[in-house]
């Protein structure tokens, strides 16, 4: 039997009524198919007898076993609303990374190690999220653990192994390349309606996605933040910005190009911010090729412009460094960017600790207009704006988090909210809405996670 390599992709659970059907394609040695789950399933064929393919097929075989669980356990959900909605947002992030393998034509794709152990941890993500979100104690849950776990350990054994058979792999992932883009052409995806602010706010979240682990490797990193260029400049539409501490000082930045590059970690520009202009508490954000972060001493807000390397600071005179957020001390200036533009919050002692909310001006960096809300900050664990509505959130427990509290700026009014979401794990640094892609980002103790925001159109 020939060996076959598997890449996994992540394996979309979705309902067979919102997939349009794609036949199997063969040629030579690479096939590309859709499984019976909907999922894109590519198989290379390699005469490299290192690779442990029959134990991809196993873990391939458990994952099938899996997501027919999955069917049987939603089945069981008689019109779960929201079902539809996390299946759709696995889906369009399969196409970012389908996306992402066409975007260098011309180009082999690595069969990067780095990048088969993104892989693993990914899938083994989405399988906590699954056990998670389905209340199981199958074993099937276990096996899966087990086998991720083995594949792990063999993926590092074959890196020591002679690499020349690579080549072969190389030549077939770039034909594989070619099938994915006619795979992803046939699937239809909801694309949200960028850009529109007439709803009445949010009406709900997706599950977390969790994409991977932060770029240090490193679960110690839990101070944090990550996300998309809320207004890019053209060119850098695909930008992600990441930076990580142990502490909550913040003192360097990463740029990525895209996605792709984003999962691999490998950034275009590392900004070391140079010594006084060190920043704390994690609530930054890009907007306009800028980095809004809180800098501590003075204590002000503070933006690096990317593109001129040029940085300036604003005292906000009333702002105070005494209330923090409820999950990490220093986070007395939270930066925000929605459809509207520029925010930051912050709480004083004229408001008693409960958040201000403030308009900034881009090109005067000076803040233009403010609100009081009624929201102790420090009893909230973060808090974002989309459509000129600030939202606050608070934790519930453990696994779940609640938006309870809106407040519009267009009518000045606040009010009490529930709209409860599932946290991957307990603490975040950093929660910010993207206007551009309506997601939310949030720094999950060390990982990247989004959620896709539905909005009340009715
Ligand atoms: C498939 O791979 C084998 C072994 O590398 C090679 O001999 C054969 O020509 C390949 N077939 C095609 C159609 O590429
Ligand atoms: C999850 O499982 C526990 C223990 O089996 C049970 O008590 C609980 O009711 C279940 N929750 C749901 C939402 O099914
Ligand atoms: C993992 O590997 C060990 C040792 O090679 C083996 O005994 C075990 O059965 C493997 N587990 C699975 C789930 O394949
Ligand atoms: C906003 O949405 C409502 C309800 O869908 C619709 O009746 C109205 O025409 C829309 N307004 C604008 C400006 O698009
Ligand atoms: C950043 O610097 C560039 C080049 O000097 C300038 O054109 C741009 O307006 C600046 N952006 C901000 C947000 O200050």
């Amino acid at each position: 039997m020939l060996p076959t390599l598997l890449l996994l992709l992540i394996p979309t659970l979705s309902p067979a009524s919102a997939w349009i059907p794609v036949e199997d394609w063969e040629s030579g040695n690479v096939t590309v198919s859709v499984g019976e789950s909907g999922q894109c399933v590519c198989h290379v064929y390699t005469p490299d007898t290192n690779f442990p393919a029959d134990r991809v097929q196993i873990m391939q075989q458990t994952s099938k076993d899996l997501i027919l669980e999955v069917k049987i356990q939603t089945n069981k959900m008689v019109s779960y609303g929201g079902k539809l909605e996390v299946y759709l947002t696995d889906l369009s992030d399969l196409t970012v990374r389908v996306a992402m393998l066409e975007s260098n034509p011309d180009k082999y794709i690595k069969l990067d190690f780095e990048l088969v152990r993104v892989e693993l941890e990914e899938f083994k993500a989405l399988v906590s999220q699954l056990k998670g979100s389905l209340n199981s104690t199958s074993p099937v849950f276990d096996s899966l653990y087990a086998e991720i776990h083995n594949m792990t350990l063999v993926v590092n054994q074959l890196e020591t192994f002679d690499k020349s058979n690579l080549d072969v792999i190389r030549i077939e992932f770039a034909k594989l390349q070619k099938k994915l883009e006619e795979c992803q052409k046939d699937q239809e995806f909801i694309k949200p309606d960028i850009g529109n602010c007439n709803h009445t706010g949010i009406m709900r979240l997706s599950k977390p996605m969790v994409v991977q682990l932060n770029a240090h490797l490193n679960a110690g990193y839990q101070y944090g933040g990550w996300g998309k260029d809320s207004k890019p400049l053209r060119g850098l539409e695909s930008m992600y910005f990441y930076g990580a501490y142990t502490g909550p000082a913040v003192h360097d930045f990463y740029l990525y190009s895209d996605y792709e590059k984003l999962l691999l970690r490998s950034a275009f520009k590392h900004h070391d911010i140079p010594s006084g202009w060190e920043g704390t508490g994690n609530n930054y954000i890009v907007h306009s090729n800028t980095i809004y972060y809180q800098h501590n001493t003075p204590f002000s807000m503070t933006k690096l412009n990317l593109t001129s390397a040029a940085f300036e600071s604003r005292v906000i005179p009333a702002a105070s460094q005494r209330f923090s957020y409820s999950y990490s001390d220093n986070q007395n200036l939270d930066f925000a960017a929605d459809e509207s533009g520029l925010w930051v919050m912050y709480a004083s002692e004229e408001s008693k600790g409960k958040i201000v909310l403030a308009k900034i001006d881009e090109k005067s960096f000076g803040i233009v207009d403010q609100w009081n809300t009624a929201v102790f900050k420090q009893l909230a664990g973060n808090a974002f704006m989309a459509c000129g509505v600030m939202y606050a959130t608070r934790s519930v427990d453990l696994n779940t988090e609640e938006i309870f509290y809106g407040f519009d700026t267009k009518t000045g009014q606040g009010k009490h909210l529930n709209i409860r979401f599932q946290k991957f794990q307990e603490k975040y640094t950093n929660l910010d809405y993207n206007p551009t892609d309506q997601k939310l980002y949030m720094y999950n103790n060390g990982y990247y996670v989004t959620y896709s925001v539905k909005f009340n159109d009715e």
